[in-house]
């Protein structure tokens, strides 16, 4: 063979040797890759399952409150269960021993200042959500408001509660009212941070919950709930013990009576110490009514102004949020 040729050979054979390892290389990188792309989709999935565990399983194992005890936000849900089904029978009768009966007037004050019944959409009627609506204190005083204050019998209202004790004692009470009431009511048993898909998203008026949520295990994530469901312009409305820290003679006095009377008053009323000590402990570690307008701002609501009214000195206080257009 010519020098030329044998040249010519070689670097065949070196084109061919190169293009192997090429094609060799190509197929363990393409390999390579995918097993990189699979790890990163697997490392992915992972992050997600537990953003989803902490957005849509509210009720879990990270800690919270139960009064002054930290337990688990499963077991404050089973040991809350255990307080209002204790407290059923006699919860509206102790409301007004403890409260002095003020806690009515809260409720009148709270149900005016909503004003529902005030506007009809389009001959829609409008829908009310009750959330922690126990014996139905709120939603018959909304039905009121809205049949004989605004003439509007055009409303619905759903009383929810995660506790089925509650809620019967709310049916019971609801056959008391007149019958054009009684057909705007539902009842619902669900739990606030995980509302059953029966309520759609974008579908209510106004979702209200009075003396609720500081029971609540996970309080961020029934207001997202909130949120979703109701529709853009929507009210959410909170009435809810909160801080008495601008008048400390009030203050002093409120606590006294909360630690020493209420206790008391339930152990001989309610032959039940434990439930009300409770009540009065998870008062006393709800927010200030600063950081929980925050956290109904977190949710995606809009305030005005402060964004709550308090009420007898901030024993009490109303907060509302708007879901945006
Ligand atoms: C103090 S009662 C308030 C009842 C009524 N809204 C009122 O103002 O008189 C609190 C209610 O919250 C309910 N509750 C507690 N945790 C709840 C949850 N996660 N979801 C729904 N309701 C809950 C209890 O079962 C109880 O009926």
């Amino acid at each position: 063979m010519s020098p030329g040729g044998s040249l010519a050979l070689l670097i065949l054979g070196i084109l061919a040797f190169v293009g192997l390892i090429y094609w060799f290389l190509k197929s363990k990188i393409n390999k390579f890759v995918e097993a990189l792309l699979a790890y990163k989709r697997k490392i992915t999935d992972v992050e997600q399952a537990a953003e989803n565990s902490t957005t849509r399983t509210p009720t879990a194992d990270r800690e919270t409150h139960f009064g002054y005890e930290t337990v688990t936000e499963s077991e404050k849900q089973d040991r809350v269960a255990g307080v209002f089904s204790s407290v059923a029978e006699s919860y509206d009768k102790m409301n007004d021993f403890m409260s002095l009966g003020i806690h009515r007037l809260w409720k009148d004050h709270f149900v005016s200042s909503l004003n529902p019944g005030a506007t009809t959409p389009l001959g829609q009627p409008q829908r009310v959500l009750d959330v922690a609506g126990g014996t139905g204190d709120i939603a018959f005083r909304i039905l009121h408001h809205s049949h004989i204050h605004n003439g509007n019998p055009n409303i619905h209202i759903t009383i929810s509660d995660i506790n089925p004790d509650m809620l019967a004692v709310g049916k019971q009470r609801s056959l008391d009212l007149p019958a054009s009431y009684q057909s705007n009511l539902s009842f619902l048993e669900a739990n606030a941070e995980v509302l059953p898909s029966q309520i759609k998203d974008n579908s209510l008026d106004l979702y209200t919950v009075s003396f609720g949520i500081r029971n609540f295990s996970n309080i961020p994530a029934a207001l997202r709930e909130a949120h979703r469901v109701l529709k853009p312009g929507g009210v959410f409305a909170c009435l809810e013990f909160s801080k008495v820290d601008q008048y400390p003679l009030l203050n002093a006095i409120y606590k006294r009576w909360s630690f020493s009377a209420i206790p008391l008053i339930g152990q001989l009323v309610a032959a039940d110490r434990d439930s009300y000590q409770y009540l009065v402990e998870s008062i006393e570690r709800f927010p200030s009514q600063e950081a929980f307008r925050d956290m109904i701002v977190d949710a995606g609501f809009e305030v005005s102004g402060d964004g709550y009214e308090n009420l007898t000195g901030g024993i009490a206080a109303i907060h509302k949020g708007i879901k945006p257009l």
